[in-house]
């Protein structure tokens, strides 16, 4: 049977750092508020000519560099944002044409903070279709550009970056394993932008009810976790790291004792980088393949919830 294999992991962030203390000379709040409700510290902040677009190609490159393979290798992108840099064409292509990717198929995908496991879902399916074989799949956004930057609510929690992987198609065993997706619209308004093409023809801004949110993270996360490891035939102590969509240290530690989890299971970079949205996985799976954490072999779950509400989990071997 054919399987998509995780190939290579790569990841890009702004240069600029916002620290809470930054972000106090914008709106009232604090280090001290900040770090207690959420975890976060610090997060990468785009600057003028730092795209979607830019940050995802330089994901990208090297996810594909990790791989060992060159971009003419690549005959899908799935593209995971809600900040493109256009309204159309999608970010996808792109990055298609940064990469030199003159064949294949090219697409984003919008499922907001769960849009890299959709991503991802489709890809593999792509690929076990007979569709695909070598896909990148890349969550890239640009959030500092639909916040209100005078909310203290939301402007405090979200940060710019992307990640991407590599995936192959291989006989054999390993890869993704087992995936699932999810979606409830009746809870669209508890977090939207209140903006867009056909209604008021802007880009709008974010707008966010964080405890209701808070509370269904937890929930439908853990549920679908729940379900992945049994659909893989697994057991939760058979996962070797929680790769979670990184929102809130709170949301992850609940989830973390609602599972009977140990937290030094979960891979953490919210602290630094702030909710990077459709980024946030990869951004956080290359920070544990780059720091040795998570090695080949390995049981990998990934799991995020947003805006929709979306939410989903894909659990594979790396
Ligand atoms: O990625 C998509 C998924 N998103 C999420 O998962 C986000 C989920 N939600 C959350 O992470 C949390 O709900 C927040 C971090 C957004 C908020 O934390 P909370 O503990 O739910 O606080 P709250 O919204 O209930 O507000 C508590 C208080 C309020 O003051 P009063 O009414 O008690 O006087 C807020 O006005 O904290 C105040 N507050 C702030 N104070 C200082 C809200 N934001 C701030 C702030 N600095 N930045």
């Amino acid at each position: 049977m054919i399987r998509s294999m995780i190939a290579g992991v790569g990841s890009a962030l702004p240069k600029r750092v916002m620290t809470n203390d930054d972000i106090s000379k914008v709106v009232d709040t604090s280090d001290e508020w900040i770090r207690e409700r959420t975890g976060i510290a610090a997060r990468h902040i785009a600057a003028e000519g730092e795209t979607t677009r830019s940050l995802a190609t330089e994901a990208a490159r090297k996810a594909l560099a990790h791989a060992g393979l060159d971009a003419s290798a690549v005959d899908l992108i799935v593209l995971a944002t809600s900040t493109p840099d256009h309204t159309f064409p999608a970010t996808a292509t792109e990055v298609q044409a940064d990469l030199g990717i003159t064949k294949g198929a090219a697409f984003d995908v919008q499922a907001v903070c769960s849009g890299f496991v959709y991503a991802l879902t489709t890809a593999d399916a792509l690929i076990k279709a007979g569709q695909a074989s070598c896909a990148l799949v890349i969550g890239s956004e640009t959030f500092s550009r639909i916040l209100d930057w005078t909310d203290r609510g939301t402007c405090v929690l979200f940060g710019d970056g992307a990640g991407a992987f590599v995936l192959k198609a291989a006989d054999g065993e390993g890869g993704i394993l087992a995936s699932k997706l999810r979606a409830d619209g009746r809870f669209m308004n508890k977090l939207y932008v209140d903006g867009g093409p056909s209604t008021t023809k802007t880009v709008g801004h974010l707008r966010m009810e964080g405890r209701e949110v808070f509370k269904h993270a937890v929930a439908n996360m853990t549920e679908v976790i729940n379900e992945l490891v049994a659909s893989a035939g697994l057991t939760l102590a058979d996962v070797d790291w929680m790769v979670p969509h990184q929102a809130n240290k709170r949301i992850l530690e609940s989830i973390a004792k609602k599972l009977g989890l140990p937290e030094s299971k979960f891979i953490v970079t919210l602290d630094k980088q702030g909710n990077t949205s459709a980024a946030s996985i990869p951004l956080a799976f290359d920070h544990g393949v780059r720091n040795g954490l998570i090695r080949r072999g390995q049981i990998v779950m990934m799991e995020a919830m947003g805006g929709g509400f979306t939410w989903g989990g894909v659990l594979a071997r790396y």
